[in-house]
């Protein structure tokens, strides 16, 4: 049997330095396909290994890199299991099944679950229905969710506008995640506001795809400024030439150092 509500806050705690939150996700090879990668990164060792050297406090991985590539992170790097995932072939009204379970996420080690809700789409009842069981399923096992919560579909006109992005926020706070992550469209005040709604979830910003150094890490900054509690990151970092240096200038800006 779960142990009820084990240690939920032991776990927000390990997963953060000064109280917020650095991810390397690298749940890409699904989500987008080899076409994110090059001869570098292509062996996902390569960027699992890398993550250790990271000041970073968690590492994003659907359960087959996560099961294959243990050695590589274990007991070194904190591990959030992605629950669900669709690949970027079909070009279907955006629907991300449920792949793993939060046992089996409890199985592998995870320290949190992450899970894909598109609010808007035609699907938004399964994602819906899903979350808030998933979310009932990580509370008896005391692990924290995380929401990426990407308003999309036919029915989103602009998924970055200030008031699409405080609702994807405020989803997750309702459904009761306690860390969610959205889509930064650059504007400052706008995130500012998704925080206000988020409430107690803490909010998140995903890196998009990859940018310049400078801008990459301005765009930090002003996330942090609007009162982001942290990123989750994936190409920004491991399609950079240095890795671990631009993770670790990243984390300077996050950690408040
Ligand atoms: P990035 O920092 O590379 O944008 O990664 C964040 C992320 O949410 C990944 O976890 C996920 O695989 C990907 O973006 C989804 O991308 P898309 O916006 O194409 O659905």
């Amino acid at each position: 049997m779960p142990q009820l509500f084990s240690d939920k806050a032991g776990k927000m705690k390990k997963l953060s330095i000064n109280g917020r939150f650095l991810f390397l996700a690298l749940d890409h090879g699904l989500e987008h396909g080899p076409r994110d990668f090059n001869e570098s990164n292509i062996d996902p060792s390569s960027i699992i290994g890398a993550a250790s050297k990271m000041r970073i406090t968690g590492l994003i991985l659907q359960k087959g890199l996560a099961v294959h590539y243990k050695e590589h992170y274990a007991k070194k790097v904190p591990l959030i299991i992605k629950l669900n995932g669709k690949t970027s072939i079909s070009n279907y009204e955006p629907f991300s099944p449920q792949i793993t379970t939060v046992k089996e996420a409890v199985e592998i080690g995870a320290d949190a679950v992450g899970y894909t809700i598109y609010p808007g789409s035609r699907f938004e009842a399964e994602m819906l229905e899903a979350a808030g069981a998933i979310e009932r399923e990580a509370r008896d096992y005391g692990l924290p969710l995380i929401l990426w919560s990407y308003p999309r579909g036919e029915a989103v006109k602009d998924p970055l506008s200030a008031e699409m992005m405080a609702y994807a926020a405020r989803i997750a706070l309702e459904i009761g995640a306690d860390m969610v992550k959205i889509q930064y469209g650059g504007k400052k005040e706008a995130l500012r506001w998704a925080v206000s709604a988020a409430g107690k979830c803490k909010v998140l910003t995903a890196g998009g795809r990859a940018k310049s150094e400078e801008d990459f890490l301005k765009e930090a900054k002003d996330m942090m400024d609007a009162g982001a509690n942290g990123m989750a990151v994936g190409r920004n970092i491991w399609q950079h030439e240095d890795p671990v240096g631009i993770a670790n200038s990243l984390a300077s800006i996050i950690f408040g150092e």
